[in-house]
């Protein structure tokens, strides 16, 4: 079963800087919180246990965050202030914490390679934690795929419909529809031009992958960009073997951006701050 969960963290966040200067743009807040945190209680609250980060230079304090912080904690010990760090604190006793370094910034299939140490040879998820996904309804979207891949066995990506303008910003699948909200993919091209793309279902920051992905892109030449991507590699693997692509419920923020960034803000702020969660 799926146990481990990957977050590529190496990235610079250059469309928020001057923010991200200095400072990992996984710990951008939502309201209170940081984006990495959301990532890991999505994973955790999907059954997965061990967090394994790809970070880069200049990103400690994400290791800073899933630690103890003595000092801090001394401070604020029976006060009121306590309970903004119960949901932390929680994290850092039920989960477990690994990381490696990205030495060079080759794209997120090689960010991806980067963490096949922390992996190993078993099933795994990985969450880009600037896509926000959360889910006031039901499970969140990691949960929805796990179901999902206890039926397949096989790699999933989570997938929502996008402008046809907006297919430039996505890895953009096209498929058979097998049953509702599921395909089986049978084309994928990373952020094509909208005469180019094959639909306009984009992938989403949410994967399930199989080990042999690793291999598939250790084995991927450069494409977009210059980057080695995991959208190549898992059309390879579409083509070997079987890949879904599933259109998850819920919502899901683009939080690299200003635009996606203040919409999380402001309904994190009202749905869940507001009420105490
Ligand atoms: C990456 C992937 C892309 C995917 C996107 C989702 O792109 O390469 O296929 O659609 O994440 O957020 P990035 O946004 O890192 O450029």
């Amino acid at each position: 079963m799926i146990r481990k969960c990957l977050f590529p963290a190496a990235g610079y966040g250059t469309r928020f800087l001057p923010a991200t200067k200095a400072m990992p743009k996984e710990m951008l807040p939502i309201v209170n919180k940081p984006l990495i945190q959301y990532a890991v209680e999505e994973a955790r609250d999907a059954g997965l246990q061990h967090m394994a980060i790809v970070t880069g230079r200049g990103k400690r304090a994400l290791e800073d965050h899933f630690d103890i912080s003595y000092e801090l904690e001394h401070q604020i010990r029976g006060t009121e202030k306590e309970k903004f760090l119960a949901g932390t604190r929680e994290l850092i006793e039920t989960c477990t914490f690994a990381y490696t370094r990205q030495v060079e910034m080759k794209g997120l299939g090689h960010a991806i390679l980067s963490g096949r140490p922390l992996i190993g040879d078993e099933p795994f998820a990985v969450v880009l934690a600037d896509d926000l996904c959360l889910n006031l309804q039901g499970d969140g979207v990691l949960a929805q795929m796990i179901k999902l891949y206890k039926k397949f066995r096989c790699s999933i990506v989570a997938i929502q419909e996008v402008p046809h303008d907006q297919t430039h910003k996505y890895g953009v699948i096209a498929g058979e529809l097998i049953s509702e909200g599921i395909y089986r993919v049978n084309s994928m091209v990373e952020k094509p031009a909208p005469e180019d793309a094959p639909s306009n279902l984009a992938i989403i920051g949410r994967y399930i992958l199989t080990p042999d992905i690793f291999d598939l892109i250790a084995d991927t030449q450069p494409g977009k960009g210059g980057e080695i991507q995991i959208t190549d590699a898992l059309m390879k693997q579409a083509q070997n073997g079987c890949v879904l692509a599933y259109k998850f419920e819920g919502l899901r923020f683009d939080c690299g951006g200003a635009e996606g960034y203040i919409d999380a803000t402001n309904f994190c702020y009202e749905q869940l701050y507001l009420n105490g969660l």
